[in-house]
């Protein structure tokens, strides 16, 4: 591929949208982007991954691009878009092939992975990805590469990933509407993984925590790849809620204080600490405590921690993940929430900025809730790596087959 193809990553979020103009750095082996240009729209006409108003959205889109392009200097065709929200199923499909020859070719690969994705998805499903998670050879497990392996029998475990179709038709709508094609859908965790976990983290068990303005959404990482996905309607914009009944002040003012003076974790706070409301006309001056602030953001956040912290449990992963948990979108900004989580999941717990494979205009895009639209970036970025080159072995042996392996974490 050609050195410094353009990139461009789309964030359709409850709350914004936002796009990353990137240029692709072609020349690694791991993913890597100079950030050009950052556009960001306030609304999207998207609810938790779902298109609501058509109109809205394509109007967002020509927003963030426009602002995006003029920054980056450049036009782009192409955007790799990002999906997200309870309409996402994830589950685990295995696939059994006799081996056919001697030792396991690509052949007996193909045929197994094959057999794994062999699933009805269901009505209305359309896949999104398929992560080879393990091989088998003759019951043996634990295996990420089993060619060249001798035995008669192999397996493999799949991880599929599949989304509402109709979802995903409203997306590609809205973007040509913008004038632009969509490039891939990619799941927002799987995107963001690229721009904020360590390979360590991910080989070791982590959980990513994505704390949106419309939902939480849960990816937990082993082994080095993607294990569970979990995602739930209760993010930023209940806390704002909370804040708007609690201290009775409009939704506008309730998110500046929030973003303003809101912190997550209520001991971090100055018992003594006032600020003043904004009043309506007539009202008069009025005093709220920081501390009350505080307890009302304390207790949702933790009552959505707490839900996530039951996910990571039933899904059998309590105790299992030595790199404990990184917190990504808007409500990661929130001051005490890394605190909060440390407390909550007893693991421990960090902010995850876009910091990996990132140059260029670093300093537009180093914040949490820009992991998913740089991830976006960097996974159209990695579609770009050598394919072909005679050291890649995984790529020479699988590019024909799909863009499956380029799923492999
Ligand atoms: N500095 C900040 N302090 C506290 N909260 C913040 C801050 N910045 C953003 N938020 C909150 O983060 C939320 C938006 O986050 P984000 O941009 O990740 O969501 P989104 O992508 O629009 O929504 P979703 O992913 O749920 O569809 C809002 O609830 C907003 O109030
Ligand atoms: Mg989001």
């Amino acid at each position: 591929m050609k050195r410094g193809e353009l990139v461009a990553g789309l964030d359709l979020g409850t709350t914004k949208t936002c796009a990353v103009i990137a240029e692709a750095k072609s020349d690694a082996r791991v993913p890597a982007i100079r950030v050009l240009g950052v556009g960001l729209a306030k609304g999207s006409g998207v609810r938790r991954g779902v298109v609501r108003d058509l109109e809205e959205t394509t109007r967002s889109i020509v927003q963030a691009l426009r602002d995006a392009e003029r920054m980056a200097g450049v036009r782009v065709p192409s955007l790799t878009c990002g999906i997200a929200g309870e309409h996402v199923t994830a589950r685990s499909s295995p696939g059994l092939a006799a081996v056919t020859g001697d030792e396991i070719g690509r052949e007996d690969v193909k045929r197994v992975e094959d057999a794994a994705r062999a699933v009805n998805l269901g009505p209305d499903q359309e896949l999104l990805h398929d992560i080879p998670q393990e091989y088998r050879v003759d019951n043996q497990g634990g295996i990420s590469d089993p060619l060249g392996m001798t035995g008669l029998r192999l397996e493999v475990d799949m991880y599929l990933v599949s989304v509402q179709s109709t979802a995903i038709q409203n997306l590609r709508k809205s973007v040509e509407r913008a004038g632009y094609r969509v490039a891939e859908v990619v799941l927002e965790p799987l995107a963001a993984s690229l721009a904020v976990l360590a390979e360590e983290e991910k080989e070791l068990g982590c959980a990513l925590v994505e704390l949106g303005g419309g939902s939480t959404n849960l990816a937990i990482f082993r082994e080095g790849k993607i294990r569970f996905l979990w995602s739930c309607p209760f993010a930023g914009g209940r806390v704002t809620s909370d804040i708007v009944q609690g201290l009775q002040v409009p939704q506008a003012d309730a998110e500046r204080l929030k973003e303003r003076l809101g912190v997550a974790y209520e001991p971090l706070v100055d018992p003594n600490e006032t600020f003043e409301l904004p009043s309506m006309p007539g009202q008069g001056v009025r005093v709220a405590k920081r501390e009350l602030l505080a307890h009302i953001i304390h207790q949702r956040v933790d009552e959505i921690l707490g839900l996530v912290n039951r996910q990571i449990e039933s899904a059998g992963y309590a105790g299992r993940l030595p790199a404990g948990v990184i917190l990504t979108g808007g409500g990661a900004h929130l001051a005490g929430m890394v605190e909060l989580s440390r407390e909550v999941f007893a693991m421990p717990a960090r902010a995850g900025e876009p910091n990996r494979g990132i140059t260029g205009l670093v300093d537009s895009v180093q914040a949490p809730r820009y992991a998913v639209p740089v991830g976006l970036a960097l996974y159209a970025a990695r579609q770009r790596l050598p394919g072909s080159a005679d050291g890649d072995t995984v790529d020479r042996i699988f590019a024909p087959v799909k863009r499956w392996l380029q799923d492999f974490f």
